[in-house]
C-alpha cells in the first residue's frame, strides 16, 4: 500500500511525479476546480485551451494530462473529471481512483482538495473520499507475479489543500481515509489470496500474525475446542476437508467502552459445494466465499487503529467446504451450538450452518448487536448483482444505521423483506429446521430466515455480500478485478457512527 499523508506543500512545488485537480462540467465544456485554475495561472498554462485541444469535457471517468515543461516539480498535471451534476463524495473517491490508476506507473502522486467542489460536504469528508477513491485505486495484488516489470505501483500519494481547505480538517480526513484503504486492502488481500494458502489453519495463524502488536486480542478454537463447546455446523462443514476447521474470535475491547457490537463472518476458504458439487463455472470465484470473514478481521483492526470506544467481538467461522469420504452427505442431521438439529439437504449451502453456530455463539453474551457478513446466495446476486449487497434484520434501528452507513461509504446496499410467511419453507420433516428453501422462491430471504432462528432475540442485521465481494470486470475507478473488500467501509462507518 502507498504511504498516504496530507502535505502542506503547494502544488508546483510538492515533490511527486504527478499532481491531480479536479473539473466539472458545464454546457458541454470542463470547468476546472479554483484550485486547477490557480495551478494553470502559476504553470503559464491556458488551461482552457489545452483542456479543448484534447477534447477534455470533465466527464467523470475523463482525464486530461497535461505535461508541466518544468514549471513545476511534477511532470504530468492531470485533470480530472467530475461530472456534469454538482459532484457528490463518491464522485470525488470514483474520480480520485482513477487519479491514481493514471499515475500508477509514475511513481508518487499528489491530489488536491478542491474546497469549492462537493457543496455539502466538509473539508474532512472531501479529504477523507480522495484519501480513500486514491488509495484503493492504487491497490494491487502482486504477491503470487514473480516479473518485476509488470508491476504497476504507486510509492507515495500526498494529499493537499486547495484554496479554503483547513489543514487540521483534512488532515484528519486523510487519517481516517488511510486507516480504511488499510483495512479494505487488507481484506481485498484475504479474498485475493489462493485457496491453498488460506486453508483454516494456516487463515487462523494469519490473523493471529495481523493482530499481533495491536490492541486485539486473538482466540482459535480448534477442532477439540469446537467439539467441546457444541459447534455441529461448523466441524459438519470442515469434515470433507483434509485441513479442519477453526473459530476465531477477536476482540477490541477498550477501557470504559461504551456499548457492544459483535461482528460475525462467513469463512469458507474454498467452497467446491461438498458432495453437492458445484459446477466448474460456478467455482472459479469460491476462494471468495471468505469475503464475510475477511471484513470482519480488517474491521476490529480498523476499529483499533482509530480507537473507537465500542467494545467489538469480531467471529469468523473458518472451513474449507470439499467433498470426499469423511464429507457430511446429504440428509446427516446436524447438531449446533446451543442444540438445535439441522438436516442438510445440499452441502452447497454451508454457510448458513457455520453461521448458525457462530450467531448462537455470539447471541450468548448478548450485544447491543449481532451483524453478521457473508457471501451467503447466488440468489443475491440474482436479485442485487455485483454493486449491491442484501441487508435484512430483526431491528430497525440497527438497519437504519447499516444503511445510512452505507450512502457515506460509497457502498450499494439495499433492505429485503423478512416475512414470518416464508419461515415454513425451512420445515424439515426430521429435524427442527433444513437447510434450504424452495427452488427459485426468495433464496436470500430464506437464508436470512435460516439465520435468524439462531440470533435468540438480540438485536441482529445480516448482510448477504455473494455479489460485491469479488468482482471479475472491475472498474477504472477504485474497484479492480478480483475482491473489492466490501463491506469495510460500510463496518468502519458503521462504528464510527455510533459513538458520534
Ligand atoms: N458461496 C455460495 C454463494 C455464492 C454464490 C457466493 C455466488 C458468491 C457468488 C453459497 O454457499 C451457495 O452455494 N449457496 C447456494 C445455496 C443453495 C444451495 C440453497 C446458492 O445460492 O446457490
Ligand atoms: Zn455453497
Ligand atoms: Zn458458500
Amino acid at each position: 500500500m502507498p504511504k498516504l499523508e496530507f502535505a502542506k506543500s503547494s502544488p508546483t512545488a510538492a515533490k511527486v511525479d504527478v499532481v491531480a485537480v479536479f473539473a466539472t462540467k458545464r454546457d458541454r465544456t470542463a470547468v476546472p476546480a479554483a484550485d486547477a485554475v490557480a495551478l494553470g495561472d502559476a504553470l503559464d498554462i491556458d488551461l482552457g485551451a489545452e483542456l479543448d485541444a484534447v477534447r477534455f469535457e470533465g466527464d467523470l471517468g475523463q482525464v486530461a494530462r497535461i505535461p508541466t515543461r518544468r514549471r513545476a516539480k511534477a511532470h504530468v498535471l492531470l485533470v480530472v473529471g467530475l461530472g456534469e451534476e454538482s459532484p457528490d463524495t463518491e464522485t470525488l473517491r470514483k474520480a480520485a481512483g482513477l487519479a491514481a490508476r493514471n499515475a500508477l506507473k509514475n511513481g508518487t502522486l499528489a491530489l488536491v482538495i478542491p474546497g469549492d467542489l462537493v457543496a455539502d460536504a466538509t473539508d474532512n469528508e472531501r479529504a477523507r473520499a480522495i484519501t480513500e477513491g486514491a488509495g484503493l485505486g492504487a491497490y494491487a495484488y502482486t504477491t503470487y507475479r514473480t516479473k518485476s516489470n509488470d508491476l504497476p505501483s504507486l510509492e507515495g500519494i500526498e494529499l493537499l489543500a486547495g484554496e479554503g481547505v483547513g489543514a487540521k480538517e483534512a488532515t484528519a480526513g486523510v487519517q481516517a481515509g488511510a486507516v480504511v484503504v488499510e483495512a479494505t486492502s487488507l481484506a481485498r488481500d484475504l479474498v485475493n489470496t489462493p485457496p491453498q494458502d488460506k486453508r483454516p489453519p494456516a487463515l487462523a495463524d494469519r490473523i493471529r500474525d495481523l493482530a499481533d502488536g495491536t490492541g486485539i486480542k486473538v482466540t482459535v478454537l480448534d477442532e477439540g475446542d469446537l467439539a467441546k463447546g457444541g459447534f455441529g455446523g461448523i466441524l459438519g462443514v470442515g469434515q470433507g476437508s483434509s485441513a479442519p476447521p477453526r473459530l476465531v474470535e477477536l476482540t477490541h475491547s477498550p477501557a470504559r467502552a461504551s456499548g457492544h457490537v459483535t461482528l460475525v463472518g462467513k469463512g469458507i476458504t474454498f467452497d467446491s459445494g461438498g458432495l453437492s458439487l458445484k459446477p466448474p463455472t460456478a467455482m472459479t470465484t469460491m476462494k471468495s466465499d471468505m469475503g464475510g470473514a475477511a471484513a470482519v478481521v480488517a474491521t476490529l483492526l480498523a476499529a483499533d487503529r482509530l480507537g473507537l470506544r465500542t467494545k467489538i467481538t469480531g467471529l469468523v467461522a473458518l472451513a474449507e467446504n470439499m467433498p470426499s469420504g469423511t464429507a457430511i452427505r446429504v440428509s446427516d442431521v446436524l447438531t449446533h451450538r446451543g442444540g438445535s438439529t439441522v438436516e442438510v439437504l445440499n452441502t452447497d449451502a454451508e454457510g448458513r450452518l457455520v453461521l448458525a453456530d457462530a450467531l448462537a455463539y455470539g447471541a450468548e453474551s448478548k450485544p447491543d448487536a449481532l451483524i453478521d457478513i457473508a457471501t451467503l446466495t447466488g440468489a443475491q446476486v440474482v436479485a442485487l448483482g455485483p454493486k449491491i449487497s442484501g441487508l435484512m434484520g430483526t431491528d430497525d434501528g440497527l438497519v437504519a444505521a447499516l444503511l445510512s452507513a452505507a450512502k457515506q461509504a460509497g457502498e450499494g446496499l439495499w433492505q429485503l423483506p423478512l416475512p414470518v410467511e416464508y419461515r415454513e419453507h425451512l420445515r424439515s420433516e426430521i429435524a427442527d429446521l433444513k437447510n434450504i428453501g424452495k427452488p427459485r422462491q426468495a433464496g436470500t430471504i430464506v437464508a436470512a430466515l435460516f439465520l435468524k432462528e439462531f440470533t435468540d432475540g438480540v438485536p441482529w442485521a445480516h448482510l448477504d455480500i455473494a455479489g460485491p465481494a469479488f468482482t471479475e470486470e472491475g472498474d477504472d475507478f477504485y474497484t479492480g478485478k478480483g475482491a473489492t473488500g466490501a463491506p469495510v467501509r460500510t463496518l468502519v462507518r458503521y462504528l464510527e457512527a455510533r459513538q458520534a
